[in-house]
């Protein structure tokens, strides 16, 4: 891939790795991106996974020909971006490693070394001149490890986001770059929303032309829609207005009361979307909860608990931040129904988030008075 005539991409496209960072389902696989600016001086910026140091070099070396690498700018030292430093410098000894003093720190701990004989720190506003190309600094910390820089090279106008308006997803498939953006953003930054705000102030006073991510295509069209997203997405607030409801059934009594909160729902007008927390992608059903404005949470009483998908579920949304929403609760349970109640519980010290009255408590099985309050609730989440 040719992003201009002097920034090449030297990265390449995992389709072997079943989970992301031990956790995030990736069918389609991920990309680990690295770029070279060449100019009098050369630039290589980050890494990539350990498992593809023989490709990446040689993705390098095509790119280099006959010349010799001067920085290698290090944004982020998650190991998918920084675990074949050693391996560069093994092969262009000369190179310098530009990066911020915590990463540094890091690195120390990945290598056992801080590069003190070959590094550059740079920190908010730092310039390096590659020649026509002149490289700024940008601290993004939490965005989302402390040590992350962007950079943003002023002739070009491109900006090096680090995993910012990444997504799942190697560069060949042709997907709709929201939803396992999201999907990647939620899952990954989405705790750091604060942070994501600060460092989009910076990137809006820049004169941004391109954005050039550690994962994903670079974005070099509509930039205000990607940037959009962003900020929706960082600020908490809602994508669409409709409702997610997200379950768990043991023998399909509380499937039949979301069946019936569904119907209503749409028969009402309502957009809904609903999830199988068993069966579903977890962490898909994490971003559909940030991405909607109203959730319906559906389960059962288990072990004097609530069942084990739904706890889970909760707590990465706990973990992540979610707030401001709409929330409902159906509860099901045979002789002493307290999911409801934990459910509530568990979510307490999430901000801004708004419960419906009308709750559906189920013994067992679904009665005539379930059917009034699942009305009931439909209504009240139709006139908000
Ligand atoms: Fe793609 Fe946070 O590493």
């Amino acid at each position: 891939m040719i992003i201009s005539n002097d920034i090449k991409y030297v990265g390449v496209n995992d389709r072997k790795l079943d989970m992301f960072e031990g956790q995030y389902k990736i069918p389609n696989g991920i990309s680990y991106n690295s770029y070279v600016i060449m100019d009098e001086k050369i630039a290589v910026m980050d890494t990539v996974d350990a498992g593809f140091a023989e490709e990446w070099l040689y993705n390098l070396e095509r790119v280099l020909g006959d010349r010799k690498p001067d920085y290698l700018v290090v944004h982020h030292m998650e190991p998918d971006h920084s675990a074949n430093i050693m391996a560069f410098i093994s092969r262009y000894p000369d190179v310098k490693i530009v990066a911020s003093s915590k990463a540094f720190i890091i690195a120390k701990n990945f290598f056992g070394t801080d590069f003190s004989e070959r590094r550059i720190i740079v920190n908010e506003g730092d310039v390096l001149s590659l020649g026509r190309h002149e490289l700024q600094f940008i601290n993004a910390p939490m965005v989302h490890w402390p040590e992350v820089i962007m950079t943003y090279d002023r002739l070009s106008k491109a900006i090096f986001t680090a995993d910012a308006f990444g997504k799942f997803g190697t560069l060949d498939i042709d997907d709709d770059w929201a939803e396992e953006a999201r999907r990647y953003y939620i899952g990954i930054v989405g705790k750091y929303g604060v942070q994501v705000q600060n460092v989009l102030k910076k990137i809006s006073a820049l004169d941004v032309h391109m954005i050039c991510p550690l994962h994903g295509p670079v974005l070099s069209e509509n930039l205000s829609y990607y940037l959009g997203l962003y900020d929706t997405w960082s600020s908490y607030r809602p994508e669409n207005d409709a409702v997610l409801i997200a379950y768990t059934s043991i023998y399909g009594n509380t499937k039949k009361a979301v069946e019936k909160l569904e119907e209503g729902l749409k028969a009402k007008g309502e957009k809904v979307h609903t999830v199988d927390l068993a069966r579903c992608d977890m962490f898909k059903a994490v971003s559909d909860a940030f991405r909607y404005s109203k959730l319906v949470l559906a389960t059962t009483t288990y072990n004097g608990d609530i069942f084990p998908f739904m706890r889970e579920y909760i707590e990465h949304l706990k973990e992540r931040n979610f707030s401001n929403r709409s929330i409902g609760f159906i509860e099901n349970g045979s002789w002493a129904p307290v999911a409801g109640k934990i459910m509530k519980t568990m979510l307490e010290k999430s901000k801004q988030l708004r419960y419906y009255e009308n709750e559906v408590k189920i013994f067992s099985a679904l009665g005539e008075e379930n059917l009034a309050q699942i009305e009931a609730l439909a209504n009240e989440i139709c006139a908000e």
